[in-house]
């Protein structure tokens, strides 16, 4: 590792006392610009933004201790505009649709997918359509499909058979499919293993991420591979992608028809990126896990409580499956570096976690009153 403190790397890049990152981190240059020669961006692409990507990378300060980690990161991906990974990927994909004449496009989703499909379609003045999950989508994406002005479709059926008959959709009509079917989306998300690498000063030596659709695992090890080559990282990680227990297909290896968890996010049975997302795993060194909902539900409210990182269920499942590898010894971390991705922001599911808080005191608006309640008196 050249710098495993960000900041220190940073002081020191002020100080002038190392050369800079392999690309520029200036928060005004879109992430499409920023990355352009590892992308497939030609002079005929528009390098559309809403400020994706350049998210921080936060040190443990709590979780790194109990995990005897010799470093623990947190790529905060819910700073994305629209609050997920997905807008790394959905910039490029919808500017690639609109260099070849797209004026609409349509994804299948757990939610995620959908908001950020509708916001880089209504911000390039494009029609999306969105395909979810009916009463299976957190309330916040639901939300965002909604006001960005997405036709919202809610099927009696679950993520798989909505991405099935967005295929089929996307084959008989004039429509782009925005889902990790389309390469593009794949491209694009590549770019927070890039980030994580000029941050760091080299690839970490694991990489911790949920697995639902397993686009992002793959998009991830491409990156790194990638980086790697170009001479801008010494090493790639060891990925450690986990499942839910109740939707953990490639854990398993066979598809799981009715996938159940509290992370609705990553409630799928038959993942579209399965193989490559089994390539990430096998040619890192790394594995593909799962965790129970429980486990999953722990680690949120300690990320939450103990961090002051509020994510979405979803992913906390990166947290917790390598606090059951190291409790259970799978895994030792000492004298390690280890990246989790926490891919979505809290407020998208705000039920959840209300509803593990219990209900706030209500109190008189009066001293007396406030102090009894807090105990003082
Ligand atoms: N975390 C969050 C918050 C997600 O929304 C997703 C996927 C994942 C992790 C898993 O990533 O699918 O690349 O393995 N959400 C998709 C959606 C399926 O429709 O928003 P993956």
């Amino acid at each position: 590792m050249r710098d495993a403190d960000p900041q220190q790397a940073a002081l020191r890049i002020r100080a002038g006392r190392s050369p800079l990152p392999a690309v520029s981190l200036k928060a005004d240059v879109p992430l499409l610009d920023r990355y352009r020669e590892f992308l497939p961006i030609t002079d005929a692409t528009p390098l559309i933004t809403l400020g994706e990507g350049n998210t921080p990378l936060v040190r443990s300060t709590a979780i790194e201790h109990e995990l005897r980690a010799g470093a623990l990161y947190f790529k905060v991906e819910g700073a994305n505009p629209t609050g997920s990974f997905k807008d790394r990927g959905m910039v490029l994909t919808i500017a690639k649709a609109l260099e070849q004449g797209s004026r609409a496009v349509i994804c299948a989703s757990t939610g995620n997918t959908s908001a950020s499909a509708a916001a880089y379609a209504a911000r390039a003045g494009i029609t999306a359509i969105v395909i979810v999950p009916d009463g299976y989508v957190a309330l916040g994406k639901l939300a965002q499909a909604m006001i960005y002005g997405a036709r919202v479709l809610m099927i009696r059926g679950n993520f798989d058979d909505a991405l099935a008959l967005v295929r089929t959709l996307g084959e008989e009509n004039p429509v782009t499919v925005v889902n990790s079917v389309n390469p593009y989306r794949l491209e694009g998300q590549k770019s927070g293993a890039f980030e994580i690498c000029d941050a760091l000063g080299d690839a970490p030596d694991y990489l911790a991420i949920p697995v639902g659709n397993a686009g992002n695992i793959s998009a991830y090890w491409a990156g790194f591979v990638q980086y790697r080559a170009a001479g801008n990282a010494t090493q790639t990680p060891r990925m450690l992608g986990f499942q839910a227990a109740g939707a953990a297909p490639i854990v398993r290896n066979e598809v799981v028809p009715n996938p159940e968890t509290v992370a609705t996010a990553i409630r799928i049975g038959n993942p579209a990126s399965w193989h490559l997302a089994v390539r990430a795993r096998d040619e890192s060194g790394g594995r593909i896990d799962s965790v129970g909902d429980d486990e999953i539900l722990d680690a949120y409210q300690m990320l939450a409580q103990r961090e002051g990182l509020f994510v979405e269920p979803a992913s906390a499942a990166a947290v917790a499956g390598v606090r059951k590898l190291v409790r259970t010894r799978q895994l030792d971390l000492a004298g390690r570096t280890l990246v989790c991705v926490l891919t979505g922001n809290g407020l998208k599911d705000p039920d959840r976690a209300v509803m593990l808080s219990g209900d706030a005191a209500r109190v008189d608006p009066d001293i007396v009153a406030i102090e009894r309640a807090l105990g003082w008196v």
